[in-house]
């Protein structure tokens, strides 16, 4: 039961802050996951909370104990990698021992714990083997059996799904979200996959140049992104420039793409300049029989990608808009055709021009 509270921390390389003064709590029992792009420094704060990466200011606490002076090994962290690391010249239960062997357990205790860490990750008879039989999904299942067998307070993830395909990656977060609710332990999570971080975790950070975007629970960063960058990463969005014509206390009127939108609420004054942030999914097809607003574009592509339709059209500007639509739906314009699409003003997220 662990509660991790990162104060103020930062790291430089050279002339690079790697992270910059991030300051965090993860909540016990919580599977936290950091998300973000290439180079964000994910990777870097999380070596931190393991011990692998020296802390050049601030400090990290697992509940009321300072940690961030303690070396790695006591830190009570269990941690698998992206490429499982897993040493090809021992067997598999060799490979799950490993942990084990510094910390002088009896022989007796360290094969019952193999045992019971291959059972939870659904490998019981799999310990005699070596790791070149074993296939990817397999091996990253070593991994965290090996990450287990210390019995942990704290599991550190880091990409530890993308060399998986595509199939098994979903398959495998899924299993690792159960594991770690059964097992009741703190996770954080690092990843650049926005899909499985909004699939597996309790809250995400967004992290953009070693600093913190937004944190929240995957509903809240999705739909109510605090940042530009934050709604553009977190899935596609059609991103608009626009100017407020009007605005007051119930709606804003905005010219974006040589059409006039509706927001709701007060955004801005009138000549401000504005992002609008319109989620393809949250544009309505079939708009006549609805009597809210509609934006009138031109069909331009038609994609259809089975469980999602997906539309590309264009504003009266020529400025072009996504639309997805769920697969099942009968549309019948084709391209070069107009159609209407209802909205949501509520949905219409504004961002002050960068
Ligand atoms: N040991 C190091 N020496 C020099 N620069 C480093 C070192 N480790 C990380 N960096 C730099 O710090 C920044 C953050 O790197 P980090 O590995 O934490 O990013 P990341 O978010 O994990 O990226 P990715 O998604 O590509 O794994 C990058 O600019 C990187 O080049
Ligand atoms: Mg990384």
């Amino acid at each position: 039961m662990t509660a991790i509270r990162l104060d103020a921390l930062t790291r430089t390389f050279g002339t690079v802050r790697a992270v910059d003064d991030i300051s965090l709590t993860i909540e016990d029992g919580e599977f936290f996951t950091l998300l973000g792009p290439s180079g964000c420094g994910k990777t870097t704060l999380l070596r931190m909370i393991a011990g692998f990466s020296d802390v050049e200011r601030g400090s990290i606490w697992f509940d009321d104990r300072r940690i961030d002076q303690l070396p790695a090994h006591q830190r009570n962290i269990g941690m698998v990698f992206q490429n499982y690391a897993i040493f090809p010249n021992l067997t598999v239960a060799q490979n799950v021992a490993y942990g084990l062997h510094a910390r002088k357990i009896a022989r007796g205790e360290v094969d019952r714990r193999v045992a019971e860490a291959l059972a939870m990750v659904e490998l019981p008879d799999h310990g005699t083997r070596w790791p070149h039989e074993m296939s990817g999904g397999q091996l990253q299942r070593v991994a965290i059996a090996r990450s287990l067998v210390i019995k942990p307070a704290v599991l550190l993830f880091d990409e530890p799904l993308s060399n998986l395909d595509a199939q098994l990656r979903t398959h495998m977060r899924v299993e690792i979200r159960q594991l770690q609710k059964s097992l009741g332990l703190t996770a954080v999570y690092v990843t650049h996959d926005q899909e499985e971080a909004l699939a597996i975790s309790d809250r995400i950070a967004v992290l953009r140049g070693g600093r913190i975007e937004q944190v929240g629970t995957p509903e809240a960063i999705y739909r109510t992104p605090g940042t530009a960058f934050v709604g553009s990463f977190m899935g596609a969005t059609n991103m608009l420039a626009g100017m407020v014509e009007a605005s007051d206390d119930d709606t804003t009127r905005i010219t974006a793409g040589g059409a006039t939108v509706l927001v709701r609420g007060r955004q801005g004054a009138a000549g401000d300049r504005v992002l609008l942030s319109i989620r393809p999914e949250t544009l309505r097809l079939a708009a006549d029989g609805h009597d809210g607003p509609q934006l009138v574009v031109r069909l331009t592509l038609r994609e259809f990608l089975g469980p999602i339709l997906r539309l590309h059209a264009t504003l009266p500007d020529g400025t072009a808009l996504r639309v997805a639509a769920l697969g099942g739906q009968e549309v019948r314009a084709t391209p070069g055709a107009e159609m209407a699409l209802g909205y949501d003003p509520a949905q219409i997220i504004v961002y002050p021009a960068p």
